[in-house]
């Protein structure tokens, strides 16, 4: 009752939502990339930045170039899967932000003028995004599963130029066969949750 998503929703999108690890060989269609972009969009991020920017691997060629840069337990299902996205962020977000935040005048020469400020802000909220990409493709009745494990260096050099950097490599599509490990425990509210 404290909740006023449906009770359908909480598990499409929740609890009985998992990672991945094989996948049936039903296409991830154009059309719905699209429709999770158009609801993941609306992800809040600081001064509305939006520095998440998102490879579709869709070429064979392009496909094998990045199974060679996957850690060795990774290139099965990165190899099955029936979509795989580099999800990146955007170093250079500052140039978008006389758009994206007109208001405020002096918003993209801040960034500008201070690299390390920027590349934490890229990072930090271009990471916000990728959790909310993870719930766009459940949305979709889909399942995501996400992966840090790569030589980020050679994917930043194979598909993304200097002013973008990986985050993580999402696999995309319905799950096949023994798709999931065990589900880990979670920390409980009393353990993650404290009152000042
Ligand atoms: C950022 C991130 C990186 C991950 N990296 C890997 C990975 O390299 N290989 C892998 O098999 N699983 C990876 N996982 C999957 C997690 O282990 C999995 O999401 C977690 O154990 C929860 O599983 P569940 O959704 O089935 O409950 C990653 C997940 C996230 C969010």
């Amino acid at each position: 009752m404290a909740l006023t998503l449906s009770s359908a929703a909480q598990d499409l999108l929740f609890r009985e939502a998992r990672t991945a690890n094989t996948f049936t060989d039903e296409p991830v269609g154009d059309e719905q990339v699209r429709a999770i972009y158009d609801l993941v969009k609306y992800a809040p991020t600081a001064m509305n930045q939006q520095p998440l920017r998102v490879v579709l691997v869709c070429s064979p060629e392009a496909r094998e170039r990045l199974l060679g840069l996957m850690a060795p337990g990774n290139r099965a299902k990165t190899a099955a899967a029936p979509l795989v996205a580099v999800l990146a962020a955007d170093l250079d977000f500052h140039e978008e932000l006389p758009k994206v935040f007109p208001h405020s005048a002096g918003a993209r020469e801040m960034f500008a003028e201070n690299e390390a400020l920027r590349a934490h802000s890229a990072r930090f909220n271009a990471t916000l995004q990728v959790g909310y990409f993870i719930l766009g493709v459940r949305a979709a009745g889909l399942a995501a599963g996400p992966m840090a494990g790569y030589d980020a260096d050679g994917i930043d050099k194979e598909f993304l130029d200097d002013a973008h950097t990986v985050l993580a490599v999402v696999n995309i599509g319905r799950p096949g066969e023994d798709a999931w490990f065990d589900r880990l425990p979670r920390l409980t509210y009393e353990e993650v949750v404290t009152t000042v």
